[in-house]
């Protein structure tokens, strides 16, 4: 196992205040019922941003976990925020928080790798503290999955929820040697980008009347092929994490599976041999908020004390690209 070399310093979240749940769809005539949500993805309800942005709900996130590291925004090095749904599409949405949280000396950028994105942007963090470039870097994901969603699409719609979640990532040393992140693992498969992506209103095929009266510029997802790529990539990377931490489930304290089905989650936890009482799934409250789940779900974990420093922590991901990760880290 190698040394690790930075740590989570602190973790927040900023969720919207607005809850909507499966009985809500019937008001905007989505047909569907609050059983063939709970039986096919485990969510009961979502959080949806009315007033929120992914920068305001990054700047929430952020300030809860600059505040419980002890660090000022003026001490950040790096902004990386992981998005899918950036709130403009130039420039990064992590300059626009940069500027809300007044982090002056930092460089910001954004990292698109979907539902992964944020182990993604952990990982590019880590690597950023190793080579020097910063010492205290803040990794954000933020997501408004309910602005790409179709609101007529049944198949999508009742699935996504919007939210951030942030950590402070620093140097492990001094009283912190030897916590942090003890193995990373990231993969990408491009030939199946279709089965889940946003058909047009980027550069190729800029909005247009056309896009938009076809809807094509919103999430498409062809939800079960999805699904079985995800059991089979999420098991993978389990198993690539724990490998590479030289651990196996049985030192795991705690599985933080990205959250977007109840089943999946399931599956990952048996294949990687952790029994559902160490695994946390939020899933119900929240729906998949893309790559703001597993940073959300850290937060909680934290706060409710069901981790606390020293616990081994095994998060998975999987999202459009596809893109696949996995983490161990000691907090
Ligand atoms: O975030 C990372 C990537 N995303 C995921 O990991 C999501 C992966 N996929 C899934 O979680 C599941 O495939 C879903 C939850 C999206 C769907 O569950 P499923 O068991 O795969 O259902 P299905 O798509 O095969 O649909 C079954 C039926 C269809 O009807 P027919 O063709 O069998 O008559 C759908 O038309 O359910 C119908 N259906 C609905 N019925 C009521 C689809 N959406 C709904 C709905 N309410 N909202």
């Amino acid at each position: 196992m190698k040394r690790p070399i930075a740590y989570i310093a602190g973790t927040g979240r900023g969720i919207p205040a607005h809850v909507m749940t499966n009985h809500d769809f019937a008001a905007i005539g989505i047909e569907t019922s609050h059983e063939w949500i709970v039986e096919r993805s485990g969510i009961h309800e979502r959080h949806i941003a009315k007033t929120e942005t992914a920068c305001s709900m990054g700047a929430e996130a952020s300030r809860q976990a600059m505040q419980r590291a002890g660090v000022d925004a003026g001490e950040i090095d790096v902004i990386v925020v992981s998005t899918a749904t950036p709130d403009r599409l130039l420039p990064a949405t992590a300059v626009d928080l940069q500027a809300e949280l007044g982090a002056s000396r930092a460089a910001a950028f954004d990292v698109s790798a979907a539902c992964s994105g944020w182990l993604y942007a952990l990982t590019v963090a880590e690597g950023m503290i190793m080579s020097g470039v910063g010492e205290t870097i803040l990794v954000v994901a933020a997501e408004k999955l309910s602005a790409i969603t179709a609101w007529t699409d049944r198949s999508t719609c009742v699935l996504f929820g919007d939210g951030a979640g942030a950590v402070v990532l620093k140097r492990s040393q001094g009283r912190h040697a030897g916590h942090g992140i003890l193995s990373a693992y990231m993969r990408s498969d491009g030939t199946l980008a279709e089965l889940l992506y946003r058909p047009n209103g980027g550069a190729t095929t800029p909005f247009s009347a056309e896009v938009l009266a076809d809807r094509s510029h919103y999430v498409k997802m062809a939800g079960r092929e999805v699904f079985k790529h995800a059991v089979r990539s999420m098991a993978d990377a389990a198993d690539r994490a724990l490998d590479g931490a030289k651990l196996t489930g049985n030192d795991i304290d705690l599985l933080i599976p990205h959250q977007a089905n109840v089943r999946i989650i399931e599956a990952t936890a048996k294949h990687a041999n952790i029994p559902m009482d160490k695994v946390y799934v939020n899933v119900d409250r929240y729906g998949n908020t893309s790559s703001a789940s597993i940073p959300i779900a850290l937060d909680e974990v934290i706060r409710s004390g069901r981790a606390h420093e020293g616990s081994k922590i095994l998060m998975v991901a999987f999202g459009a690209g596809f893109t696949w990760a996995s983490m161990v880290v000691r907090l």
